[in-house]
């Protein structure tokens, strides 16, 4: 039995030294100390062993054993310091090359234009306040005073979930959210996205942005309307920029307007941008209407208002002189970063 424990100790660390990778000392473990491997074989047998002999042969395997284990834990740390070294030369980093340019990006052109209004808009005192794109037709249209007739109620013009529950047309529902919660003094824009249900092409889109202004208080005139909005167009557009007021028809306000500004092209003179007017409309506007105040428990006896909507798409486009709406949500960064 003694010469057996040396044969196999010979034999075992001849295959350990051989081996190559972790997984080839798995396999001679197995082998030589598994449950089932040789050394655990010849301990079995030892029952059959004189009472001397037991302890002798014994303490022999047991010497065995600490051989092979030492040994497979030798060549296991060669293999993994090789398997090491094979990796780092491999995956060596030349701090030489030269470094991959941070792409910081900047702001998309809609967000600056819009950044640049609620600047204007906050520095004249007014709050901004947001709301949902999933709109009531209570606030979208009848708290607006909008006639159950109106053609923009109609499923061509305006996207349904059911005969309650809409994709807001517009953002001016805002204002009857708005002064629903509070009393005047009020001043407050209202910026978001609107949906209609028009065809896609170079000046109309399914969704687009608007800006909701609003003022309510004592003694609010149209004159205040008009020079808000110009103070707004002429840092806007520039301090050359002229103004003008053309009547309207809107629900919610009365008198209701639509402003115009010069023409950025020609500023005034006449050109193809502004089919030779000199003038290009820029945003519709009005007296807040008394049935639009009554019923958002507003008394148009003591207090008056103004409101006005913008649609951002169309500001950006004469900002920057962009010919085609659909370039802003194409997300084509030739087009981006030229802002
Ligand atoms: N909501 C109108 C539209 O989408 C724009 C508008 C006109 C808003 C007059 C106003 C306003 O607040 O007073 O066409």
């Amino acid at each position: 039995m003694r010469e057996k424990l040396e044969q196999i100790l010979v034999r075992a660390l001849e295959e350990v030294n051989s081996c190559e990778s972790k997984d080839a000392l798995d396999q001679a473990r197995i082998k030589y100390l598994g449950k089932k491997g040789e050394l655990t074989a010849i301990l079995r047998g030892m029952g059959g062993l004189s009472a001397e002999e037991r302890p002798v042969i014994g303490q022999l395997a047991n010497e065995v054993r600490a051989k092979i284990e030492a040994a497979i834990e030798e060549c296991g740390n060669a293999a993994a310091a090789r398997e090491l070294e094979i990796r780092l030369a491999k995956e060596s980093i030349d701090v030489t090359m030269p470094g991959k340019k941070v792409q910081t990006g900047h702001k998309h052109p809609l967000t600056a234009t819009l950044d640049e209004m609620t600047e204007i808009f906050t520095s004249m005192g007014y709050f901004v306040a947001e709301g949902p794109e999933v709109e009531t037709v209570h606030y979208n249209f009848d708290m607006l005073n909008a006639p159950k007739t109106h053609p923009s109620r109609e499923p061509q013009d305006t996207f349904y979930f059911n005969e309650d529950t809409i994709l807001r047309t517009q953002t001016s529902p805002m204002q009857a959210r708005t002064m629903e919660k509070m009393q005047p003094p009020i001043r407050m824009i209202a910026p978001g996205r609107v949906y209609r249900n028009d065809e896609v092409d170079a000046t109309h889109s399914p969704m687009f942005h608007q800006i909701e202004g609003m003022v309510v208080d004592k003694g609010i005139t149209m004159g205040n309307l008009k020079a808000t909005l110009e103070v707004f167009a002429k840092a806007m557009f520039g301090e050359d920029t002229g103004v003008r007021f053309r009547p309207s028809y809107f629900p919610f306000t009365e008198p209701s307007a639509e402003m115009d500004i010069t023409c950025f092209k020609c500023h005034g003179k006449g050109c193809p941008m502004c089919k030779h007017e000199g003038y290009i409309e820029v945003l519709g506007c009005g007296m807040i209407h008394p049935n639009v105040l009554r019923s958002c428990g507003i008394d148009p006896e003591v207090y008056s208002g103004f409101a006005f909507g913008v649609g951002l798409e169309r500001i950006t486009m004469f900002r920057y002189k962009i010919e085609d709406l659909r370039l802003f949500f194409e997300n084509d960064l030739r087009f981006l970063e030229q802002f």
